[in-house]
């Protein structure tokens, strides 16, 4: 028996594991404090009415023989697909339904969709991203490049055509910093990339968060994206199904064969998400529940709003906020990520995301979330303040 040694290049534990551990030991040792967690981008605002009573109905379906489902379409059942269909036709985008994959998350399909590639591809990376895209690939043994993501981009690395690469990934609204691709931009990867004969992998798990017609939700929505982009998209963030767990992967038929190959995939690894929570997303995309979830949306963009202010009134630099929950701030006093981090918790008892655990170029920054309550995002900031102000 061989183990796989590739984990060994792996950090001892995956990001937002390693900020609960600390936590939970700080708060097993300081049983009296209150701590505030604006650290993994978890929403607190409960499932919205129209959900839930798609939930209920299917529920109760589930104990009627007539009505009860077994094993389900693995890619997902055609009422949800033709939902997700109509969502992606408000941005202006034409899908075939076998072009949509249901799923448990775009966590699961980012990591899952490597199994289509070889271990000998390059894999191009923005520094700092979320952690999964570079953890997957390490564990696979592919090599990682990254391409700088910095104050002097604005947080929007373009492509340099210098660099060769196969797989490139890109989440935009981005995670940690907020930064989203224009049109123009985004327009420019599809072309590097189609030149290259690479493949994207666009996340477009924050697209909800979009309110600005420049910005596309969807990079389907740029010309020539359908030859070589897979997007990869989650009710998580829009929805608040971070617990309920539901999501979509878009598999173009113009990729040619990686279509066919990922319904290989789920077909034999996969076995659906449960019908119930296929209905409860299904409720998402009617025109009740879109209005119910942006209520929520707007929300955390006010909580984003008090975040922003409280740090401004602290003259600390950050961005962010607008397109996305997260608030990407310059750790004050030149402090190091991890070290801010442990003086935040130890001394405001507030808990955030360091800046280095989504790469080098996150080094002396720091992440918020304003997926956290009104009340406890108030308290938080006055904390903050006290701290700096
Ligand atoms: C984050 O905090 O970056 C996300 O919540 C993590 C995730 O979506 O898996």
């Amino acid at each position: 028996m061989n183990i796989n040694k590739n984990y060994e290049n792996l950090e001892q534990s995956y990001l937002f594991s390693t900020v609960a551990k600390k936590v939970s030991e700080f708060s097993s040792k300081n049983p009296d404090k209150k701590i505030i967690k604006l650290g993994i981008g978890d929403v607190t605002l409960p499932l919205c009415k129209k959900v839930i009573d798609a939930m209920h109905k299917a529920v109760d379906e589930m104990g009627v023989q007539a009505t009860f489902r077994g094993y389900g379409p693995e890619q997902g059942y055609d009422f949800l697909r033709k939902a997700v269909q109509g969502y992606y036709k408000t941005h202006n985008v034409e899908l075939d339904l076998d072009e949509i994959f249901i799923s448990d998350g775009a966590k699961s399909d980012l990591g899952n969709i490597l199994d289509l590639f070889n271990q000998d591809n390059t894999v191009l990376v923005p520094d700092p991203v979320y952690p999964v895209y570079v953890d997957t690939n390490i564990m696979a043994g592919r090599k990682v490049i990254f391409i700088d993501a910095n104050g002097d981009n604005c947080f929007l690395p373009l492509p340099d055509k210098n660099v060769k690469a196969d797989l490139i990934y890109i989440c935009s609204p981005n995670n940690p910093t907020g930064a989203a691709y224009n049109r123009e931009q985004l327009k420019a990867w599809v072309d590097y990339a189609r030149g290259m004969g690479a493949i994207i992998l666009f996340d477009a798990a924050y697209e909800c968060f979009i309110s600005d017609k420049e910005i596309p939700h969807s990079i389907y929505e740029i010309d020539g994206a359908k030859d070589c982009a897979i997007e990869f998209c989650s009710l998580s963030k829009m929805a608040g199904f971070t617990g309920t767990r539901c999501g979509y992967t878009i598999v173009p038929n113009a990729l040619g064969k990686l279509n066919k190959m990922w319904l290989r995939r789920q077909t034999t690894k996969f076995n659906g998400v449960p019908y119930i929570v296929q209905r409860a997303a299904e409720a998402v995309f009617t025109e009740e529940g879109q209005k119910e979830i942006k209520e929520n949306l707007n929300y955390y963009k006010e909580n984003a709003k008090i975040i922003s202010e409280t740090l401004k009134k602290c003259n600390v630099w950050h961005v962010g906020g607008k397109y996305s929950p997260y608030i990407w701030l310059k750790c004050p006093n030149n402090m190091k990520s991890w070290e801010f981090f442990d003086y935040l918790l130890e001394n405001a008892q507030v808990v955030g995301t360091p800046g280095s655990g989504f790469g080098n170029n996150g080094e002396g920054y720091f992440r918020l979330t304003s997926f956290g309550s009104k009340e406890n995002t108030v308290e938080a900031m006055a904390r903050f303040e006290k701290l700096f102000g």
